[in-house]
């Protein structure tokens, strides 16, 4: 019996040693413990004591090794995910700036030239800051031309940047001297000149002495820096609630020069922008006496500048990020 059992032990020893993976040894394991196990019940207490040993010896042998080839497998694994930080990367391909961002940026660097800061507000408004206190009340007309995304009776996507005047008068004495650029909502079919999301970009001058002159020049000086020396602007009566008096404002083709070609549709002049003098009753609105102080707005709409700078004639193909289109710029 004892032979036997030594027998079992020096197999055991011989089969765990050369055990390579986890598997192995569990087989292994299982195997000899087993047979261990097989004693009677007469064999038990004459050599139970042999027989604990070699399974204590067993036992020990068997975590040893497991602590081996565990330590091995770690060993391996580190090796095999080595990262060698001096080689060269994947070079990842760089996006670059959306034909909105680029005319968007170029504006703002030209109004920052001016003495303008950007100011901003919200795209949920309030039905207040987005007629109301911009002398479009209730049953206004102009509110049929902006066809409004309601969310509750007084609270709606804004139809356009004008409530920014609003908030910044509200938040800031004379002088004013802003833009506003951002995203604003119509609840228009969408069509090659027309889109339910587009951007404009609001302007507000409010101090002491401000004329329709300063809003000609600062407008013509932004014309010239936009589209060149030679640009000339004009402007035409319009109205507009929230101005008084009010204009739009064209450039001189900057294609043609004047002259008239396919782009200004033979015209010479482009119309660029609407503005004019800020509304006494929305100075008043805002708590600015309009006895003390007067102010010129305006607002640019983004994606026409952006369809006649870059000549894209759908303006669709500015929201569907084709990469085919984005990467022409
Ligand atoms: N908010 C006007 C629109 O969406 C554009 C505009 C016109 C803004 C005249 C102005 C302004 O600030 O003075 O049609």
């Amino acid at each position: 019996m004892k032979e036997q059992l030594e027998a079992i032990r020096a197999v055991a020893k011989d089969v765990l040693q050369s055990a390579a993976t986890v598997q192995d040894l569990d087989a292994a394991r299982v195997k000899y413990l087993k047979q261990m196990g097989k004693l009677s019940a007469e064999e038990r207490p004459v050599i139970g004591q042999l027989a604990n040993e070699i399974r204590a010896d067993l036992e020990d042998r068997i975590a040893e090794r497991m602590e081996n080839i565990k330590a091995k497998l770690l060993e391996e694994k580190m090796n095999a995910e080595k990262i060698d930080v001096t080689m060269p990367s994947d070079a990842k391909p760089l996006g670059h700036k959306h034909p909105l961002s680029i005319v968007l940026d170029e504006v703002k660097e030209i109004f920052y030239g001016m003495g303008f800061s950007v100011a901003s507000g919200p795209e949920i408004e309030w039905d207040y800051y987005n007629f109301e206190a911009l002398n479009i009340p209730k049953n206004h007309p102009a509110r049929d031309t902006q066809d409004t995304f309601y969310i509750t009776e007084n609270m709606l996507l804004r139809t356009q940047t004008s409530p920014c005047q609003i908030r910044v008068m509200e938040q800031q004495k004379p002088p004013i001297r802003v833009i506003a650029p951002g995203r604003v909502y119509r609840s228009d079919a969408v069509d090659a000149t027309h889109s339910p999301i587009f951007h404009q970009i609001e302007g507000l001058v409010v101090d002491k002495g401000i004329t329709m002159a300063d809003l000609k020049g600062n407008l013509e000086s932004f014309a010239k820096s936009l589209y060149g020396e030679d640009t000339k602007i004009r402007l035409r009566p319009h109205h507009f609630p929230f101005t008084e008096p009010s204009c739009e404002i064209d450039v001189s083709c900057f294609n043609c020069g004047g002259k008239g070609c396919p782009m200004c549709k033979g015209e010479g002049w482009i119309e660029i922008l609407g503005g004019g003098m800020v509304h006494p009753k929305v100075l008043k609105n805002c708590g600015v006496d309009p006895d003390v102080y007067s102010g010129f707005a305006f607002g640019i709409g983004l994606e026409r500048l952006v369809m006649f700078r870059f000549n894209i004639d759908d303006m669709r193909l500015l929201y569907e990020n084709d990469v085919r289109f984005l990467n022409q710029f």
